[in-house]
């Protein structure tokens, strides 16, 4: 229930621009290993096995990293809740483009072609699955995404596990000029 009235305050917040964003420098892996040591249980109890990429010398980011965390809690906890016992999920991050790339792969059942477009609309769940949650997960963490500069995506394919992604800027970007330039792009992959 606390879950549930947090989540649609931080909705309503996106919806109506007015999440707040407190930005300072954070190190990489402790936001990964923050939301990993979220997982932890909720994976020992599938006896899912969570493995870490990181790649050496990322610079500290500067994000809010509360909602950083939420963002990687939230794919973490698709990847763990969608897939069979003893599956594996990779989180891995790197530097490319200029960007902070993290990546979240599970090898579970995967999201049809029909319905990755969807995945990101609010209140969207697949309906075999819909008891699992609420739908407004990804909804925020897009939003938390976009709030940075940052852009979202998905890869699967049915039957063959799913790859969430997102990348951050490395450095200053003003939120305008970010905004600018994703919100024409966003609109066309995630038309909800
Ligand atoms: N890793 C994944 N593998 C397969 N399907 C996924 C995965 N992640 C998300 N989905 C699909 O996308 C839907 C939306 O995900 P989202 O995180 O927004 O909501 P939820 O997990 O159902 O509920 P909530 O996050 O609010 O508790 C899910 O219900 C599921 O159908
Ligand atoms: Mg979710």
């Amino acid at each position: 229930m606390e879950r549930l009235i947090s989540d649609l305050l931080d909705f309503a917040k996106i919806q109506s621009g007015t999440l707040t964003i407190e930005k300072s420098f954070k190190s990489i892996s402790s936001l990964v290993l923050g939301s990993v040591e979220l997982a932890r249980h909720h994976a020992k109890q599938k006896k899912i096995h969570i493995r870490t990429e990181i790649q050496p010398n990322l610079p500290e980011l500067n994000c809010d990293g509360d909602r950083i965390i939420q963002v990687l809690s939230n794919l973490l906890s698709n990847a763990i809740k969608f897939s069979s016992e003893m599956g594996v999920v990779k989180i891995s991050v790197s530097v490319n483009d200029g960007s902070i790339f993290f990546s979240v792969k599970d090898d579970g059942p995967g999201i049809s072609e029909e319905n990755l477009p969807h995945v990101f609309c609010r209140f969207w769940q697949e309906k075999k699955t819909a008891k699992l949650g609420t739908g407004l997960g990804l909804s925020i963490a897009k939003g938390i995404v976009e709030s940075h500069g940052g852009r979202i995506g998905v890869e699967s394919q049915q039957g063959e596990g799913a790859t969430f992604y997102f990348t951050l800027p490395n450095g200053e970007v003003t939120h305008s000029d970010s905004k600018k330039n994703l919100e024409s792009e966003i609109q066309l992959e995630f038309n909800c």
